[in-house]
């Protein structure tokens, strides 16, 4: 069976970005055609400085957060990466693989640097080689990611190719990136030229996946808008970045294409669709919101579920990290 590997880093909370364009998608990809496997990609956190206890919660969040959005973790396989030490292993061998000329083009690395690449971790500059790690460990071949990730989707399909052209193999299957739907790149509530995060300075821009109803309610009532009616035409949102952004995240929570969303709105002004929008919003995301507040107050049963999900990918890492090694002339 074809195998979905995807992760998310535990720095911080998680926001409607991650939601729409990675969790609900990898919730969706589940109990289907694909062996789905998600992982708590805690060692790709710390690439930034990660207080330790603040790690330790954010990790729980994030799990709480696949969980309550209805990953199983008896149809997929759930865990936190820094278990498996097979994806540290493999990075490294992959730092040997991929060239410093295709990370210097990672343009997150770029953003996430900026003036001060003198500065950062040496981490930071790895990275993408060990998300190829990550994803080749289980020889995925489909990635859903948002569309941030793309570019590195891109170099683990190099890097996989390298390594088999290198030792004459046809080992590391190809991968594609998933892309798909209306909110793969969920844009900040105050300013829709720049994508909704976890870091954004102020609360209001984003929607968090733990916010409780009334505060979701009140961000979307709040959110930035223009003075114009919704057109009858996704064109007609072409140079209206939030309100484009705003039904983008109406289509994706209601499961349907923007135009399909204008074909109902369009012609209104925002004192309609704002409402309609943060009432829509609630419904879906407060039950998650509760659920995992529930979860939370029980970490022991977190962690239980984090290291069952961590034996299971172990079976499937590990052999392939023997042949990875076998491979190379690694005697063992
Ligand atoms: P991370 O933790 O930054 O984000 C997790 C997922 O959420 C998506 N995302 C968004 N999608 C739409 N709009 C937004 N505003 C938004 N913000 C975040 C991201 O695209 C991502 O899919 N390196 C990865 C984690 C990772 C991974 C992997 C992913 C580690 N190993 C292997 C795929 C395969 C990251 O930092 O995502």
């Amino acid at each position: 069976t074809p195998r979905v590997f995807s992760g998310i880093k535990p720095s911080g909370g998680l926001t409607l970005g991650n939601y729409l364009g990675a969790i609900k998608r990898f919730v969706d990809m589940q109990g289907g055609e694909f062996e789905t496997i998600y992982c708590v990609a805690d060692m790709h956190a710390i690439t930034v400085w990660q207080d330790p206890e603040e790690l330790r919660q954010a990790t729980r969040e994030v799990t709480a957060g696949f969980l309550a959005s209805g990953i199983d973790p008896e149809s997929s396989v759930l865990f936190n990466q820094s278990r498996v030490s097979a994806h540290a292993e493999l990075g490294w061998l992959f730092n040997c693989v991929a060239r410093v000329g295709w990370m210097n083009r990672m343009t997150q690395f770029k953003d996430k640097a900026g003036k001060n690449a003198e500065k950062v971790s040496l981490g930071l500059y790895a990275y993408p080689s060990l998300m190829a790690a990550d994803i080749l460990l289980y020889h995925a071949t489909h990635v859903p990611v948002g569309e941030d990730q793309k570019q590195h989707v891109e170099l683990t399909r190099d890097i996989a190719a390298k390594f088999n052209h290198d030792y004459k193999v046809d080992f590391f299957p190809a991968c594609e990136p998933v892309i798909e739907g209306p909110a793969m790149r969920v844009m900040s509530l105050r300013d829709g030229t720049k994508k909704m995060s976890k870091s954004g300075e102020s609360d209001m821009e984003r929607i968090n996946m733990t916010d409780d109803a009334d505060t979701i309610s009140k961000k979307f009532k709040k959110s930035r808008t223009d003075p114009e009616v919704l057109p009858e035409e996704m064109e007609g949102l072409a140079n209206r970045p939030e309100a484009r952004n705003l039904v983008n995240i109406y289509a994706a929570l209601a499961n349907m294409t923007g135009e399909e969303v204008l074909a109902e709105y369009g012609g209104q002004g925002w004192g309609k669709f704002k409402p309609a929008l943060a009432e829509l919003a609630v419904e879906h995301l407060a039950p998650i919101s509760t659920e995992m507040k529930r979860l939370m107050d029980d970490p022991a049963e977190i962690d239980r579920i984090l290291a069952k999900g961590a034996d299971k990918a172990n079976e499937i890492a590990q052999p392939i990290l023997n042949k990875t090694f076998e491979i190379m002339g690694f005697v063992r």
